[in-house]
């Protein structure tokens, strides 16, 4: 297509070892240790204040009102989801790098691997947490320009994009996610259902929408329903923020 994305060609294996080479969930917040909301080569990040300006990382506020999403979500559920989870990933993460330098300083790894394990539930589950919040928006926002065109190479349509990612999430075993992801080796779009939040997910995606279904993201509002949190979720995504983050992903090629 005249205009259309060139990540077939020129985004690859550079941008791919870059994610690799900052983690698993390091590469997801573009704003790094230590450029605490600068983004990456001046840009604005798409997901600020998800790191401290002391590079540790910090719970970035609600980007609305807690209420803002009704009736979608209640006030006490985002309250609950924002303040109490959301907070608790960004506590265990820092707690976790904390021992982590311990046991370096000790030169004790006797726990490793469990802190390894601590660090890529807490870490995927403060990346993934960050962008919940700015996939939706009230009254959602519509998939336009080069996302658009990528889905519709990608899964058809859009249509078929929507069904699959709200069936993917829909689907998820136990806790886990709905990801709408870019996976920079082929420079493709793909649907991941990512169970906790480290589990099946591709090294080196880049994560551009996701919808949480833990329950404690909607047993306060849907009970055992997660079908219609999901499709009330699709009325508010905000695929102008996924738009945003295919933008940020295909500029570090
Ligand atoms: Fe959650």
């Amino acid at each position: 297509m005249e205009g259309g994305l060139t990540m077939h060609h020129g985004v690859s294996r550079r941008a791919f070892v870059q994610g690799v080479s900052m983690g698993a969930f390091g590469a997801a917040l573009t704003s790094g240790v230590g450029a605490a909301g600068g983004g990456m080569g001046g840009m604005p990040s798409t997901v600020p204040d998800a790191v401290g300006e002391d590079g540790r990382y910090s719970l970035p506020p609600l980007p609305y009102g807690y209420d803002a999403l009704e009736p979608f979500l209640s006030k006490q559920t985002l309250t609950l989801h924002h303040d109490k989870h959301h907070q608790g990933y960004v506590n265990g993460l820092n707690a976790t790098l904390d021992k982590l330098a311990a046991a370096r300083q000790a030169g004790d790894y006797a726990a490793v691997t469990a802190l390894s394990r601590d660090l890529a539930f807490h870490g995927s589950g403060h990346v993934l947490h960050a962008l919940y919040w700015l996939s939706m928006t009230p009254g959602g926002a519509p998939l336009e320009g080069a996302l658009l065109e990528a889905v519709q190479r990608d899964f058809g349509s859009v249509q078929a994009m929507q069904a699959q990612f709200a069936a993917a999430t829909k689907g998820v075993e136990a806790s886990g996610w709905g990801v709408l992801a870019y996976e920079p080796l082929a420079g493709k779009l793909v649907i991941l259902q990512s169970e906790k939040h480290q589990n099946l997910a591709i090294w080196g995606a880049v994560p551009l929408l996701v919808c949480d279904v833990w329950e404690h993201a909607y047993y306060v509002d849907y009970q055992n329903r997660r079908p219609d949190y999901v499709d009330g979720f699709m009325q508010v995504a905000d695929w102008r923020f996924a738009a945003r983050r295919l933008t940020e992903a295909l500029s570090r090629a």
